[in-house]
């Protein structure tokens, strides 16, 4: 999409038009007859959030009325929504360009509604062999937006859509080895980003025993990506570690998923998308935070030498962990990571991402990050608000000690999966917080949110980059509470 930004009088714009229309007292502004005035007057005393679309003029006029009295994150939400049910109707009506033009509206407002439609726009086109709409142009009014505001909201959004597109590639076109090579061929471009990535025998050589499992059974090397973002600003700060799961495949393993449970498991590396994409966005908008993220990346097979359950590993800093179940892969790949993380990096703080459990989906369903901390109170507090803000919101669940029961074997310090299915996104939780230590530590099960069957609004089906917005804006904070 090409987005302008121009001065748009809207009594005399020849072309397709919306109106964002917040404000009761804004009519005299608009080119409408008295008539369909009232029609819009009556419609918003019954509801004031609504599409109308005007057919008389030579172009299509669409009028999209919200209620600006609402919250402003609600308020801006229902925009982000309304883009995407607003660009349906632009696909029916077969419009390539739009002008907007808005009365009653707020800077913010106006940026949520682009960011919902520029979210919406985007689909999973490389296999297709007819194309697919996409709306090509969008004028915006100058009073709304600066240019500067723009530019680095689409380099934020352009992150995103390169996350969903990397979730749905097939393993056959993503592999362990081709990602690695293509977020490398990326920070290579990138000012203060520097890409490390560690073959098969430097895993070895790192003694990394969950990785090395995991990837027994697969003809694939596995890869382990470290990106560094350190710009001048903030290079004397400890880092945020970023980790993210990196399953470019999830069959179980030994532990074969069955009957359907193994669709859409292509997008079992979302975490390692996710929070690359996170850390290129801070450093495309230049963001005075010092990142590392770390990326361990296999796919999960029942191959030939597949670890198997009752295996007893070897981790990267020592700790020894029982297999029982060859599915609860993600977590024997993280603690490498995060226990990798803490060794080297002496962080300030340890987030994951990671499309850990089905469990966490059973308890929350699509709507949201089931999280947890440990020595990390201050930073999930601000997690949450900004996730209210941007709306990728988190719902953090306990960490009490009575479930590190449930993680203890007798024959090794702990085992891959609770004891019980009982609370099996607080045992994944549990295990991963072994490996941090006492660096503060703030794990984030995306499962439920990372990919989705049906569309959610803006997010379509497929991958959804969900957690990015999320993650940047804390960032943004960060450099608010640095001094
Ligand atoms: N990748 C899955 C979790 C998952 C399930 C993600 C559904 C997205 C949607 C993970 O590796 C897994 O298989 N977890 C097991 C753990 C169990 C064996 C302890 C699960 O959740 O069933
Ligand atoms: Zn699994
Ligand atoms: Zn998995």
């Amino acid at each position: 999409m090409i987005y302008n930004l121009e001065k748009i009088d809207a009594k005399s714009h020849a072309g397709d038009l919306l109106f964002l229309y917040g404000d009761e007292g804004a009519e005299r502004t608009l080119p409408l007859s008295k008539k369909e005035l009232d029609m819009v007057k009556v419609r918003r005393e019954e509801k004031k959030d609504f599409l109308l679309v005007f057919d008389r003029l030579p172009y299509h006029l669409y009028f999209l009325s919200f209620d600006s009295e609402k919250p402003s994150p609600e308020c801006q939400e229902e925009l982000r929504r309304s883009a995407a049910m607003l660009l349906s109707r632009l696909e029916a009506d077969k419009v390539q360009s739009l002008a907007v033009s808005a009365v009653g509206t707020l800077p913010e407002e106006m940026a949520a509604f682009v960011e919902g439609i520029t979210l919406a726009d985007y689909s999973f086109d490389r296999y297709r062999t007819k194309e697919s709409y996409h709306l090509d142009t969008l004028t915006i009014d100058n009073l709304f937006l600066k240019p500067e505001e723009l530019e680095a909201s689409q380099r934020l959004w352009n992150r995103i859509y390169w996350c969903r597109e990397w979730v749905n590639l097939p393993v056959q076109d993503l592999n362990a080895a081709a990602f690695a090579d293509e977020l490398a061929s990326i920070a290579a471009d990138l000012k203060d980003v520097h890409c490390t990535v560690m073959d098969k025998r430097q895993i070895e050589a790192l003694r990394m025993g969950g990785l090395m499992a995991v990837n027994r059974g697969s003809v694939d090397e596995p890869r382990f990506v470290v990106l560094e973002y350190k710009p001048a600003e903030a290079a004397k700060q400890q880092p945020i570690c970023l980790v993210g799961k990196g399953i470019m495949y999830d069959t179980g393993g030994l532990n074969i998923k069955p009957d359907d449970y193994m669709q859409e498991m292509k997008s079992d590396m979302a975490g390692a998308a996710t929070m690359a994409s996170v850390l290129f966005a801070a450093a495309d908008n230049r963001l005075p935070v010092h990142l590392v993220a770390l990326l361990p990346m296999t796919d999960n097979r029942p191959g030939f030498n597949a670890y198997a359950a009752d295996d007893i590993l070897t981790m990267y800093d020592g700790t020894t962990v029982e297999v029982v179940n060859t599915d609860a892969e993600g977590r024997l790949i993280l603690a490498d990571a995060i226990a990798y993380a803490a060794r080297n990096y002496n962080p300030r703080l340890i987030v994951d991402a990671a499309t850990l459990t089905g469990a966490a989906v059973r308890a929350i369903s699509t709507y949201g990050i089931a999280a947890m901390q440990v020595g990390a109170e201050n930073p999930m507090t601000m997690l949450s608000l900004v996730g209210k803000q941007v709306y990728e919101r988190l719902v953090e669940f306990p960490m009490w000690s009575e479930y590190d029961e449930l993680i203890k074997s007798p024959i090794a310090d702990l085992r891959n999966c609770g004891t019980t299915p009982q609370a099996g996104t607080i045992t994944a939780g549990k295990f991963l917080a072994h490996f941090a230590g006492k660096v503060p530590y703030i794990h984030l099960d995306i499962a439920g949110v990372a990919y989705f069957t049906k569309p959610q609004h803006y997010y379509r089906v497929g991958g959804s980059g969900y957690g990015i917005r999320l993650l940047y804006a804390f960032l943004q904070m960060q450099d608010m509470i640095k001094g």
